[in-house]
């Protein structure tokens, strides 16, 4: 049986710390694309970056090939397509600021992907995140299990962090659901968090378990604050958690932004729920009943997406 083929478009932070978390995790062969410099044409970015990683490979004993291109002819055959390019947010922007850029990127990304790579799964990762994903559903045409957005696995990945910081227990022990879209509007579930299965709320006061919500939340804000960019080993980190769950076919339930089709209450968009994840995608969504706030929350959360959805549309009629 040969490896599984794993394909990142966009080389910059997120996309080439995805490439090193995958190598490290030894997941499959890896192409990492990107687009030629205007201001230095001579320079491979992408290729450079690969035979930077292909040298850790002694050391770190990982046996994948490592290509770095500008042809999407060097994606074919993927198992698994990563969509990490467009622009990043900086201190004052918010994720939706960078729809208008990153559509027009991430679209005509996916036409590639679509005429390259066909039978892939794709994963977005570009912000604003709910909005690319429906867009790269739309700009690939396939079937909607096989396109889904990363930014829970990042967001629960934050809470359980911050949780454990003030258990002063091992973040391994702590385990987290969070629901919605990406950020600012995610929807926290308390009552599905727990410390080795003892329920948070047994464990810490009401006050410090918001605290640590809204930290969670603002997460990737505070990262834009200390750097002047975004976040790149977390959300690198939650990306591959979901390709791993792929290509080693795991069946993992990780919060995945994935189309729902009446689940949840919601019908015909891409919102943040537990998604089961193996080799044929989002195999499930894992939907249980919401008490009426987490459910009033989670309707806010799906018509932020929605605008967020209907402004794509207008900027890109042949996207509706
Ligand atoms: P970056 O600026 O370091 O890298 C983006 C790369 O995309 C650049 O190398 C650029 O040349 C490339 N690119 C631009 N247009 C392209 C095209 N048409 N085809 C191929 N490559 C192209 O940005 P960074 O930090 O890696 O962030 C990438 C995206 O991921 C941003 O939109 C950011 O907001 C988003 N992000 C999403 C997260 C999530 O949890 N969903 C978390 C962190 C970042
Ligand atoms: C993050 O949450 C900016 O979406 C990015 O770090």
């Amino acid at each position: 049986m040969g490896r599984a083929k794993i394909s990142i478009i966009g080389a910059g932070n997120v996309g080439a710390t995805c490439a090193h978390w995958a190598a490290s995790k030894e997941l499959g062969d890896i192409v990492l694309l990107d687009i030629p410099r205007a201001d230095a044409p001579d320079q491979h970015m992408p290729r450079g970056k690969m035979l930077d990683l292909a040298c850790c490979a002694p050391i770190e004993r990982f046996d994948c090939k490592l290509t770095g291109t500008f042809d999407y002819k060097d994606i074919a055959g993927s198992d698994v397509v990563v969509v990490t390019a467009g622009i990043p947010r900086k201190p004052g922007m918010s994720r939706d600021d960078l729809i208008g850029t990153n559509v027009k990127i991430v679209k005509s990304v996916c036409e590639n992907i679509k005429e390259y790579a066909p039978d892939s799964i794709v994963i977005v990762v570009s912000n604003p995140l709910d909005a690319m994903v429906y867009t790269a559903w739309k700009a690939t045409g396939f079937p909607a299990h096989r396109i889904m957005g990363q930014a829970g696995a990042l967001d629960v990945a934050r809470f359980r962090t911050f949780i454990a910081w003030e258990i002063g227990c091992s973040v391994e022990d702590v385990s987290a659901l969070l629901l919605g879209g990406h950020g600012d509007d995610m929807v926290p579930l308390p009552r599905c968090t727990s410390v080795h299965g003892i329920p948070v709320t047994d464990l810490l006061p009401e006050a410090t378990i918001t605290a640590c919500v809204e930290r969670a939340k603002v997460g990737g804000g505070e990262v834009v604050k200390l750097m002047g960019t975004s976040a790149w080993y977390a959300p690198a980190s939650g990306t591959i958690q979901m390709v791993e769950a792929i290509v080693k076919d795991k069946k993992r339930i990780i919060p995945t932004a994935a189309y729902l089709d009446g689940q949840f209450g919601c019908k015909g968009l891409f919102v943040g729920v537990p998604a089961l994840l193996g080799s044929k995608g989002v195999e499930k969504i894992v939907e249980f009943k919401l008490d009426e706030g987490e459910q009033k929350l989670f309707n806010e959360s799906a018509s932020h997406v929605n605008d967020l959805v209907e402004t794509v549309k207008k900027l890109f009629p042949e996207l509706a």
